[in-house]
């Protein structure tokens, strides 16, 4: 098997926001697809670990244009309206595919809800291009949801097209982001694999003072009002942090944020019961690096953000996948001081 240059037992990560990016040469690397790619968590972690991504699609408009602007691919429409077959042919496909159906959010209707049939169009593609390996990312209520019915249906699904399946529940705050972001990830491989080598190792969290901007725009501040009636609902014991209000309207404060989500009311965290929290924060605290360029509003990127992948995460599941597929020696650059 082939070893990965800075393999993750035996490097100490950089510190968030000087993860260096090396921008791969096409001839150097393993062809990827990234479906449902939203702003390209898994393309920003792949890009990291050297890797090429030829194709990319996502309805969202603002979406393709931030990933356009970023890393001057543009992402096609539509999945229902692409043939795979007109897509490049590509190695490892990576997809988060849309995860409203799977959602608590989304009461749990699972299958039963036409939007999760676009796992179906992800199928579609698997059959056609037959990717080596394939990494996939949904809410960590997929693993539970009709007593793990769902997953079982999509991991059989997968493994009848000849795959070695597995899955597991990771949470960001176990890859160095502050932010408790607990999702289903799904691997899955041609070459077979008895148990998939997940990832083990707790990475330490970055502090959120590291992801917090030093004077964010008056804009942010929440009016005298509301700033009040947190301070009434909750006495923080730790600074700075995060503040959370659940549905129930109960706030509580950790020294890292709850996950970042696409829909969440305005107010939902506040950095200290006082602000809300910048799109730079937002990118921050999923792992996205400093040189990402803010094409988008505010409220666009907050949804955005909601929806992405923390990159931190899935880069070691990639990289681990990379390793057992064993077809690609992975050139990691050394980080470069912020
Ligand atoms: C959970 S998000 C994926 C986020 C992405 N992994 C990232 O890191 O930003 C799901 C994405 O699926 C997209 N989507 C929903 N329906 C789609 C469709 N029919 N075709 C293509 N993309 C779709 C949404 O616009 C959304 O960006």
């Amino acid at each position: 098997m082939l070893r990965l240059n800075g393999h993750p037992d035996n490097v100490s990560r950089p510190p968030f926001g000087v993860i260096a990016v090396h921008r791969s040469e096409e001839n150097s690397a393993l062809r990827c697809a990234d479906l449902f790619c939203g702003i390209g968590g898994f393309h920003v972690a792949a890009r990291n670990l050297g890797l090429h991504v030829v194709f990319a699609c996502d309805i969202d408009e603002p979406a393709r244009q931030a990933y356009e602007a970023n890393f001057g691919l543009r992402p096609w429409g539509d999945i229902t309206s692409i043939e795979p077959a007109d897509a490049p042919d590509f190695d490892l496909l990576f997809a988060g595919f849309p995860c409203q159906p799977f959602s608590i959010i989304g009461r749990q209707r699972g299958f039963a809800d036409p939007r999760g049939t676009l796992f179906f169009e992800l199928l579609k593609f698997i059959k056609e291009k037959r990717p080596v390996g394939i990494v996939l990312e949904n809410v960590k209520q997929l693993s539970t949801i009709n007593r793990g019915d769902v997953l079982q249906r999509i991991l059989d699904d997968i493994s009848q097209l000849g795959y070695s399946v597995d899955s597991r529940v990771l949470n960001a705050l176990d890859f160095g982001l502050p932010q408790k972001r607990e999702r289903t990830i799904i691997v899955a491989s041609q070459k077979p694999f008895a148990f998939f080598d997940w990832p083990t190792n707790r990475v330490k969290m970055t502090p959120l003072v590291d992801i917090l901007e030093t004077e964010p725009p008056a804009s942010y501040f929440v009016s005298e009002y509301i700033r009040r009636k947190r301070q009434e609902a909750h006495t923080p014991t730790v600074s700075p942090a995060i503040w959370h209000e659940n549905k129930g309207g109960n706030v509580s404060s950790h020294e890292w944020s709850c996950a970042l989500r696409a829909g969440a009311s305005h107010n939902y965290l506040l950095v200290d019961g006082i602000r809300r929290l910048t799109p730079r924060e937002q990118l921050r605290l999923q792992g996205f690096p400093d040189d990402w360029e803010i094409v988008c509003s505010d409220a666009q990127t907050r949804k955005q953000t909601g929806n992405a992948v923390p990159v931190p995460m899935v880069q070691q599941v990639i990289e681990r996948m990379v390793n057992h597929v064993g077809q690609h020696s992975i050139a990691r650059q050394p980080a470069t001081p912020q």
